[in-house]
């Protein structure tokens, strides 16, 4: 079987997120089950240079004017991942973010991710000599448009999946936009491209869709909620027959605490006393009193969806607790702000490093003693399991995926031995506190804690399982069956 993925980040070569994590790690886990998989990402600098240092670049179509300018796409491999890149200067070769610059987004980012779907329905339909896909499998609004352009177009036949790993960006325009999309006039209507009067390109895409999946099975309940479902709850209720959520996993290559080359020292579960000198990197690094108190830390993008204004809020009682936190994110210039200022309230206590290191999240993994994670909505999270992996207790707002992964430690689950974390909700100061209270108390007893991080150390968020669900959903498409 052969899918065509569409996704604008991959990791390693471009990410903002865990979007990227996914479709970087998905392909590799499809790939052991025998589904191959061609990713077509946008032409990006840092892609760009990638493809050429591959030395496997190869241009395979090419067009004069597409969008606005000459565009071509170039079949590359690049870390073992299989590609074909949209190279389309007047689009995507710019300085800045891939979204914007800074906190304001590109103005023509309807037009960059309508030529990149564009791209994506044109090589489902056949553009290419060598090369059509049975399945065609796309991420988030920026890739939602190539189910539209399919429908509408010579790949109405070909089955496809689109996956939600954030209903709170949607791709919406005005509707003006639309007659420079090149669809019929008949998708401008409310079973296709229309949305609130505008342009939508999830709900573009959730209407085309043949399956629909999201990053966890609580988020698919969720979003069918108005509390969630940020608009779209109406539409995903009358597609609930094709709504699926499956579980995100984690590159445990690349994150394996006895491996990881970003750690000063390798450990297993079997050597937890290892974790020590972790800890005192992490402790250095971010100007934290060396002690044994609970160690937490948080690895997030800083914005409202990951609760960072209620953490905010807690800081000055997880000190008068007795625990040190050790930050590092970059987001929201207000927050940066705050979590500067309760850093230069408690020295020694708050340690924060504002920015994106990936180097730094394994090492915080690796030496804090938990991991907040305390958003208000949650796909799927996949610090958590990066937590789990490595020992490092995740402290979890009951929602979305973090619910699915995380075995809170209430009674039962301490006596039976299976916690593997604490959860708390709502998403509030004092549940908050609570939570990082119980967490005070498991952590006082040394036998406890070392086996709740053991325990966590055990769960499997590996892709396998979750690699072989997205294998039966394809299967089921491709018999015809929706789902
Ligand atoms: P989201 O995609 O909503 O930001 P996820 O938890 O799914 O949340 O994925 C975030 C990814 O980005 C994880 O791989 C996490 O380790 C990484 N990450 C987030 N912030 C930082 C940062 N400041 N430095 C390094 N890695 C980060
Ligand atoms: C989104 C979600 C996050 C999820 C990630 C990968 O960024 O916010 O919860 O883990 O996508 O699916």
């Amino acid at each position: 079987m052969q899918v065509l993925a569409v996704a604008s980040e991959i990791y390693p070569l471009v990410k903002t997120g865990g979007l990227a994590d996914v479709a970087g790690a998905l392909p590799l886990a499809l790939d052991r089950h025998g589904v191959g998989t061609t990713t077509l990402v946008p032409g990006y600098p840092q892609v760009m240079a990638r493809v050429h240092a591959s030395g496997t670049a190869r241009s395979v179509f090419a067009w004069g004017e597409f969008y606005g300018g000459w565009a071509e796409i170039i079949q590359a491999q690049v870390a073992g991942l299989k590609l074909f890149v949209l190279n389309a200067p007047h689009l995507f070769e710019r300085d800045g973010g891939i979204y914007g610059n800074g906190a304001v987004d590109w103005s023509d980012n309807w037009r960059r991710f309508a030529a990149l779907s564009r791209a994506g329905a044109d090589i489902a339909g056949g553009l290419l000599a060598d090369y059509r896909p049975d399945l065609v499998h796309v991420h988030d609004w920026q890739a939602a448009l190539t189910l539209a352009y399919m429908r509408y177009g010579a790949a109405v036949a070909t089955p496809s999946v689109i996956t939600i790993h954030n209903l709170a960006f949607q791709g919406q325009y005005d509707a003006s936009i639309f007659a420079e999309l090149g669809l019929p006039d008949e998708a401008m209507s409310i079973h296709g491209v229309e949305y609130y009067g505008g342009v939508g390109f999830l709900k573009a895409g959730l209407q085309s869709a043949w399956a629909i999946t999201t990053v966890s099975p609580s988020y698919a309940q969720e979003i069918r909620l108005p509390e969630f479902g940020m608009g779209l709850e109406g539409l995903l209720n009358s597609r609930s027959a094709s709504l699926i959520g499956i579980v995100n996993g984690i590159d445990v290559d690349q994150w394996d605490p006895q491996t990881d080359p970003h750690l000063p020292v390798h450990y297993s579960a079997d050597d937890l006393d290892d974790r020590r000198s972790n800890r005192h990197h992490v402790e250095e690094r971010f100007g934290l009193d060396r002690d044994d108190s609970l160690l937490l830390c948080l690895v997030s993008r800083l914005t409202w969806q990951k609760g960072i204004d209620v953490l905010v809020d807690c800081l000055d009682d997880i000190v008068a607790m007795g625990a040190k936190v050790a930050l590092l994110g970059n987001g929201d210039a207000g927050f940066e702000g705050e979590i500067h200022a309760a850093a230069g309230r408690h020295p020694g206590r708050i340690g924060v490093v504002t920015g994106y290191d990936e180097a730094l999240s394994h090492q915080l993994t690796a030496g804090a003693d938990a991991i907040l994670v305390p958003s208000r909505f949650e796909p799927c999270g996949l610090t958590q399991l990066h937590g789990l992996r490595y020992g490092c207790v995740p402290i979890v707002t009951r929602t979305g995926g973090l619910a699915d992964t995380i075995i809170d430690a209430n009674e039962a689950a301490l006596t039976a031995k299976v916690a593997t974390g604490f959860q708390f909700e709502p998403l509030a100061k004092q549940p908050f506190l609570n939570a990082i209270r119980r967490a005070l108390n498991v952590h006082r007893e040394p036998d406890a804690w070392r086996q709740m991080q053991t325990q966590a150390m055990k769960s499997d968020v590996s892709w396998d399982h979750s690699a072989e669900c997205y294998i039966d959903v394809y299967r089921s498409l491709l018999r015809g069956t929706h789902l």
